[in-house]
C-alpha cells in the first residue's frame, strides 16, 4: 500500500505554475472561481545574484497581501537555478518578504534554462537535488515549507525514484511530480503509474501532475496514483471551472459512498446463506475492490480487511470499521 493513501483526507488542488500564463491576473481570476487550494508563481530564475525586492514583487505581487490571492489562496514563490547558495539567499529574501513557502523548479525543459544549468537538467543528479533542497531548507525557518517540483527524469523515468528520495531526505515538505521526463516534453500520456512506485520508497507527500484536463482524468489519476493532492496546469485554461467541478465530484462521492457501504454486511450475510462464509468473504472482497475505486472510505476498509482469510475475522473487522 502507498505510504500516502488518499483515504479520507479531502483532496487539495494546486494551480500549476506556468511561465507567461499564470501571472498575478490569471491566479487572481482562477482562484476567485473556487476549488483551488494552492498556487505557485511562475519561475524566478536565479543565477549567482540576490534579486532586488522589486523582482520578487513583480514575480509575486501577492507578497503585499500576505502571500495570498485576493480570494485568500496561498501562493508559493518558485525559484529555478542550479546553484544552491544563491537559491538559498533568494529563498530567504522571499521568506522575509512574507512568502508562505518556496518551491524549487527541477522540471523546466526550456533549452536556455537547461544550457544554463537549471530546471530539468538537474534531474540527472540526485546528489545535486539533495544539495540544493537541503541548502534552501536549512536557510529558511522550519515553519516555511520548502517544496520541489520534478519531472520523472531527464530522459530516464526511473530516476524519479532516487530523485524524489533525495528531495525527501533533504527535507522537502512535499514534491510535485510532473509524470513525464524532460525528453517527453508535453507529449501525452503522463505516466502516473510511477507515483505508486515512488511512494513505495518514500513517505513524502506527492502532488500528482500531468494530463488532468477534466473530472474523468482526475478520477483516473486518483485511482492510479492513490494521491490525495493534484496539480493542474493547461486544463485550467481550457476549463477554468475544472477545479470546482472536481471538488463538486468529490463531495458527491463522499456523500454517496456511506450508502453503498451500508450494503456490504447484508451482502456478506446473503452470500453466507447462498453458499457459505468462505464464499461470502471472497465475494465481499471482490465488491470492495470495485467500490474502492470511487470511494476513499471503501479503499481504507479494503486495505485493512483484505488480509483476513478466516471469515469470522474478516466479518468482525469489517463490522468494526463500518460502525
Ligand atoms: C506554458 C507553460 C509554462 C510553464 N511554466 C512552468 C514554470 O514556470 N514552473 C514550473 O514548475 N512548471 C512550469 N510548467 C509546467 C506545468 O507547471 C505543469 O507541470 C505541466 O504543464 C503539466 O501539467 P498539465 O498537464 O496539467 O498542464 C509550464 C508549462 C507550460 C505549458
Amino acid at each position: 500500500m502507498s505510504a500516502n493513501p488518499s483515504n479520507l483526507t479531502p483532496a487539495k488542488l494546486f494551480l500549476a505554475p506556468m511561465e507567461g500564463v499564470t501571472d498575478w491576473a490569471m491566479r487572481d481570476l482562477l482562484t476567485s472561481l473556487g476549488g483551488i487550494d494552492q498556487c505557485v508563481t511562475e519561475f524566478l530564475r536565479v543565477t549567482d545574484k540576490l534579486h532586488p525586492y522589486k523582482v520578487f514583487e513583480k514575480n509575486c505581487p501577492e507578497l503585499k497581501t500576505g502571500s495570498r490571492t485576493r480570494s485568500g489562496t496561498p501562493v508559493f514563490v518558485q525559484l529555478l537555478g542550479g546553484q544552491a547558495i544563491p537559491l538559498a539567499e533568494n529563498a530567504v529574501r522571499a521568506h522575509e518578504m512574507g512568502a508562505l513557502g518556496v518551491d524549487l523548479n527541477f522540471g523546466c525543459p526550456a533549452k536556455t534554462v537547461n544550457r544554463h544549468d537549471g530546471g530539468a537538467s538537474l534531474l540527472k543528479s540526485s546528489d545535486r537535488l539533495y544539495n540544493i533542497v537541503k541548502t534552501v531548507r536549512d536557510a529558511v525557518p522550519a515553519s516555511t515549507p520548502v517544496t520541489a517540483k520534478v519531472r520523472l527524469g531527464f530522459d530516464d523515468p526511473s530516476h524519479c525514484l532516487d530523485n524524489v528520495k533525495a528531495c525527501e531526505d533533504a527535507g522537502a515538505t512535499w514534491v510535485t511530480v510532473h509524470c513525464r521526463t524532460k525528453t517527453d516534453g508535453y507529449k501525452p500520456p503522463a505516466y502516473w503509474e510511477w507515483i505508486p512506485k515512488i511512494q513505495e520508497r518514500t513517505k513524502v507527500k506527492i502532488i500528482a501532475n500531468g494530463e488532468i484536463w477534466n473530472v474523468e482524468d482526475f478520477k483516473k489519476c486518483k485511482a492510479e496514483t492513490n494521491c490525495a493532492d493534484f496539480m493542474i496546469g493547461r486544463g485550467a485554461l481550457r476549463n477554468p471551472y475544472v477545479f470546482s467541478e472536481i471538488k463538486a465530484h468529490l463531495q458527491t462521492e463522499q456523500s454517496q459512498s456511506p450508502n453503498s457501504l451500508e450494503l456490504i454486511v447484508p451482502f456478506f450475510d446473503a452470500c453466507t446463506v447462498y453458499v457459505n462464509d468462505h464464499f461470502a468473504t471472497a465475494r465481499t472482497k471482490q465488491w470492495l475492490s470495485q467500490l474502492r475505486i470511487v470511494s476513499p472510505k471503501a479503499r481504507e476498509i479494503f486495505d485493512q480487511v483484505k488480509v483476513h482469510k478466516k471469515p469470522i475475522e474478516f466479518k468482525t473487522h469489517l463490522e468494526k470499521l463500518l460502525n
